[in-house]
């Protein structure tokens, strides 16, 4: 049985960190306001909080895409092909891709993740059930661009199949999404029979979409909520959860859910060396979730420098998953 190989490139670096955040905290109510990266929703607890968000009846886009795939897996894998060297972005416990192992045969497996911690006992696991498969756990944040290390490989002898599901290409704006997907396109390599697989939320009605992002069991709140108290973790900051609500609402111009974490009262923040009022109502800008038309996203894909894209959606058109090629 092959083993698989752990590479920890990305480096977190606190005082970085606690830098963007205070200074997003800090962002004058006339300049757009407060903000803070998505990608602080995602400590330990927040994980475990999506996780719950993907189960709720009216959090539809998982289970969509999971049909889309159970429908058309075999579609995928005519187009594909078989043998590849599959890069997982995002992979996290590595589920999607698994499921995909059975249909595109990949030669190689190779997941991206923040940190190597985080997909250890997924990939050890996995490995027992593909003992045959070589992997590789890459810790890497491509938030800011898609940069593989050599240790991944040319792209010269296998073709690269990079998967990005889930809509996390939603959480950028069209502008970073351009630049990062121009980066995805680099990151194929030279091969011709390269692409990449990406899943894709489409707009609707806004009910719809509204209560995807503002359920009444208060789990998204909840998971919205939770940054608060993961930014008083890496920042010192003394926010009380009592005092902010969260919100939830589709711009129909912008063609994107914002979430935001409103004050419910005057409430001054401190920090160590600082601090900020926030008056009633006030909010902080914690994500926005784009949602696109297939016309919209099939021109990103060609403006990204992909060729030819296939996709397939579900009956009612909520979702899209498309194959680029190179
Ligand atoms: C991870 N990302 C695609 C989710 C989304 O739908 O934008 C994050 C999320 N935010 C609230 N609910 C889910």
């Amino acid at each position: 049985m092959k083993t698989p190989h752990f590479l920890q490139v990305y480096q977190e670096n606190t005082d970085a960190i606690r830098h963007e955040l205070l200074k997003g905290l800090s962002a004058d109510p006339r300049h757009g306001g407060a903000w803070a990266s998505p990608k602080f929703l995602y400590d330990a607890l927040g994980s475990r909080l999506f996780e719950a968000i993907t189960e709720l009846p009216e959090y539809y886009p998982t289970r969509t895409e999971a049909a889309i795939f159970a429908e058309h897996g075999s579609a995928m894998a005519q187009s594909i092909g078989a043998g590849s060297t599959l890069i997982d972005l995002g992979a996290g416990n590595c589920a999607k891709a698994a499921r995909l192992f059975g249909l595109l045969f990949p030669q190689r497996y190779v997941a991206v993740d923040i940190s190597v911690d985080f997909l250890r006992d997924a990939l050890a696991s996995l490995q027992r059930q593909y003992p045959a498969l070589e992997m590789l756990g890459l810790g890497l944040d491509f938030s800011d661009g898609l940069e593989l290390p050599p240790e991944v490989g040319d792209g010269a002898h296998a073709p690269r199949l990079l998967f990005y599901p889930g809509s996390s290409i939603g959480n950028f704006s069209p502008s970073q999404a351009l630049s990062f997907l121009r980066s995805v396109h680099a990151a194929c390599g030279p091969l011709p029979e390269s692409g990449l697989l990406i899943g894709v939320d489409l707009v609707k009605d806004t009910a719809e979409l509204e209560a995807a992002y503002d359920d009444p069991l208060g789990v998204t709140a909840a998971f919205n909520r939770n940054l608060l108290l993961h930014i008083n973790r890496l920042t010192g900051t003394d926010f009380e959860l009592a005092h902010w609500q969260h919100v939830g609402r589709f711009d129909v111009p912008l063609s994107r859910i914002e979430m935001h974490l409103q004050a419910t009262r005057d409430v001054t923040v401190r920090w160590p060396g600082g601090g900020r009022e926030f008056i009633a109502g006030e909010r902080i800008h914690t994500e926005n979730s784009y949602k696109w038309t297939q016309a919209g996203f099939e021109q990103l894909l060609s403006q990204a420098g992909f060729g030819a894209a296939t996709g397939w959606t579900d009956p009612d058109k909520r979702f899209a998953v498309y194959w680029a090629m190179t």
